[in-house]
């Protein structure tokens, strides 16, 4: 590496680096094969238009195969040629996977389940989060890493750990009971505020001494609720805390690189919001399963999820399959064209790239059967063909780089709340976050109303709504932002079993939603959980009957009026959903969980109250969605149907794919994608 010039270059100089171009490459992991493969790889690399690639992420063990001896030779060797041939690295910190002899040296450092049962080698992840000989073993790799490629040009980006919490994302070792100690002490100082804090009065669990406290460990019945509460946001923690020891190394080395960890979806065991706000860009590994017809709202909802998370700026795609996964029962295949469409979407949701698990197809391990860019077979395959169709097509996308997406509704979401709603105890034990955002969202997608999420601190001053499909967990200080925002003239939808306890999983008293009662002018007499498959039925004010399943309430209006009336049970007749004019706004809610004709009546009826149109009207199965800059709109039509369709156009536009001028159609094939910009006047529908 003697012969490499040095140089450093600020952040921001760095960061505009990395996104001179769509991103387009893998997860690459050349100590899999003998080294002459590896010329045929960067050839093939520069043939499919591979400009990034994530090297070293499971390579621990080769970097340092016994305590303190490391072997950095292979990955100067390939870290040259990759730099040779002009593909960047996004240089993983290797710490996911302990190489064997730690857990030799050191088998405190295995993780350990609720139950006693210690994970052994022999996989992934096999750490424990708060274990010091794990700590102090990976940050030694990390700082030799980071002090022999500090300089090295093709050095672009950092992968630290990978996919953090991914099988593993507690440990209820002693170790992490004492760590978790540690933590409590500095949240609460004295036992007495834990004790409070705990509702320790409850079955005798009043502590008198830090040492009795333990890890929420396998119990005879449920464990205490705000012990398990506190316990989330530990473990969480102690993985952040992982992290940001590497960031710590990363930061004093190479201050002008950036930094990154790959998230996975909407993962429950991490806080997401605390962790994006510690890393230079948002990277997200996403597997939407081709067997399900509807798995690309689900990913649109994760794209828009990352876009928030990173408060707008860029963030990447960091991994995709090709086609099919092995992880699942049955792993189903892209169909032609659809690694493009979904490719194509998450850039059209605010990637800055395409990324994909893996490179080169392994031939040995856990994963050979997964798919790769370049796949068993070779490069006489459909697979290849389509990569690099794709690597040239994204060649000319660059021009979308600056533009980012606007939303004028918002979706809020809260980790802590999601833990807390998901503990044991609750009225029906089939209320889950996730199933509640998605109702809300799925109508939103179909009509193309872009939405952001937002976290309960966060701005919502540009918002015209702000949708809150659950906030079970609420605090004094959400309640009253989210009640200034409607008496300022905002629209607020809620969710029911929202506002019920505080953050330490006590209910708020004085009448269910104490701290939304005012400003929704309803009261909540009772929660009534209704068993499975059954359905019960709402009239609303403008005639129409919907099902509704799961959930309802006895509802008393104090001020509301209701939009929506029960037409079953001992409730018939009550209100199901209101709304109530509050300061310059209006704050809706919805007691039941509506079928999806009656979620995309309520969302019509705020969208048009509030005045939110969608990016642009297209028939059902085509995605459309905006980006923007300065001067120009783009607007991406995904067709997401096996059949071709014609989308009729307000305006001429130029497609950006095809180069073709469109008059007043804009045929998409199956799986077909359009970029449009108009050719003279504004074409969307709203922006
Ligand atoms: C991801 C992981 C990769 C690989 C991939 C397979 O979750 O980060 O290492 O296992 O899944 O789909």
């Amino acid at each position: 590496m003697e012969h490499i010039p040095h140089y450093r270059l600020s952040r921001e100089a760095v960061y505009t680096r990395l996104f001179e171009h769509m991103t387009y490459g893998g997860d690459y992991y050349p100590e899999q094969w003998p080294e002459e493969v590896w010329q045929e790889d960067v050839r093939l690399m520069r043939e499919a238009g591979v400009n990034l690639v994530s090297l070293g992420i499971f390579a621990w063990a080769r970097l340092e195969p016994q305590p303190g001896q490391y072997d950095f030779d292979w990955l100067d060797r390939i870290m040259d040629l990759l730099h040779a041939y002009d593909i960047r690295v996004n240089l993983a910190t290797a710490t996911a996977s302990p190489p064997p002899w730690l857990a030799k040296h050191h088998p405190e450092s295995l993780p350990v389940t609720h139950d006693g049962t210690r994970l052994w080698p022999g996989s992934r992840q096999h750490y424990c989060p708060s274990n010091q000989a794990y700590r102090t073993a990976a940050q030694a790799l990390v700082q030799r890493l980071a002090e022999r490629y500090r300089h090295h040009p093709a050095l672009v980006l950092w992968h630290v750990g990978n996919e953090y919490g991914c099988h593993v994302s507690a440990c209820y070792c002693d170790e992490s009971a004492a760590a978790f100690r540690r933590w409590l002490q500095q949240r609460y100082t004295t036992l007495d505020a834990l004790n409070r804090a705990w509702g320790t009065a409850f079955w005798s669990q009043q502590y008198g001494d830090w040492e009795e406290i333990l890890p929420p460990r396998r119990t005879p019945t449920f464990s205490n609720p705000s012990q398990q509460l506190d316990w989330h946001r530990f473990c969480s923690d102690a993985l952040l805390e992982c992290f940001e020891m590497e960031c710590a190394i990363l930061r004093e080395y190479t201050p002008h690189i950036p930094i990154t960890t790959n998230f996975m979806h909407a993962f429950k065991p991490l806080n997401y919001w605390k962790w994006a706000a510690r890393e230079d860009l948002v990277a997200l590994d996403m597997y939407p399963d081709p067997a399900e017809a509807d798995a690309h709202v689900y990913a649109a909802l994760n794209y828009d999820l990352m876009r928030s998370l990173g408060q707008g700026r860029p963030w990447l795609l960091m991994e995709q399959a090709t086609s099919q996964v092995n992880w699942r029962p049955y792993n189903f295949v892209k169909q032609p064209g659809q690694m493009r469409l979904w490719s194509h979407q998450a850039i059209a949701r605010g990637s800055q790239g395409v990324m994909f698990f893996q490179w080169r197809q392994s031939c040995a391990g856990a994963e050979k059967f997964h798919s790769a860019m370049v796949p068993h077979v070779g490069t006489n395959s459909r697979i290849w063909r389509e990569v690099v169709a794709l690597g040239q097509e994204l060649r000319r996308l660059d021009i979308l780089l600056p533009s980012r997406i606007q939303a004028k509704v918002a979706i809020m979401w809260d980790w802590e709340s999601w833990w807390a709603l998901e503990l044991e105890g609750k009225p029906s034990c089939s209320l889950r976050q996730i199933d509640q955002v998605r109702a809300f969202y799925e109508p939103l997608f179909a009509r193309n109303i872009t939405v952001d999420f937002v976290p309960p601190d966060g701005d919502l001053q540009s918002y015209r709504v702000v949708l809150i499909p659950n906030l079970y967990l609420v605090r004094e200080t959400t309640a009253q932002r989210l009640a200034d925002y409607v008496a300022g003239g905002g629209t607020v939808v809620i969710g029911f079993f929202s506002g019920i306890v505080d953050e330490h999983d006590h209910v708020w008293l004085g009448g269910y939603p104490a701290p939304f009662r005012r400003m929704l002018g309803v009261r909540i007499e009772e929660f009534i959980a209704l068993p499975p498959q059954q359905h019960i039925g709402i009239i609303t004010d403008d005639g129409n009957s919907y099902n509704a399943m799961l959930w309802s309430e006895v509802l008393e209006l104090e001020g509301a009026i209701a939009l929506a009336q029960y037409t079953t049970g001992f409730y018939a007749g009550y209100p199901a959903v209101t709304q109530n004019r509050f300061g310059q706004g209006i704050a809706y809610y919805l007691s039941t969980q509506l079928e999806a004709a009656g979620m995309s009546w309520l969302v019509q009826h705020v969208c048009d109250y509030a005045g939110v149109q969608p990016v642009y009207s297209t028939p059902p199965g085509v995605e459309a969605i905006v980006r923007q800059d300065g001067q120009r709109t783009w607007l991406y039509l995904l067709n997401h149907r096996a059949t071709s369709i014609d989308v009729a156009l307000n305006a001429p536009a130029d497609d950006l794919l095809s180069g073709q001028r469109l008059a007043t159609i804009c045929h998409l094939e199956p799986y077909g994608v359009a970029i449009l910009t108009p050719s003279h006047s504004s074409l969307t529908d709203s922006f």
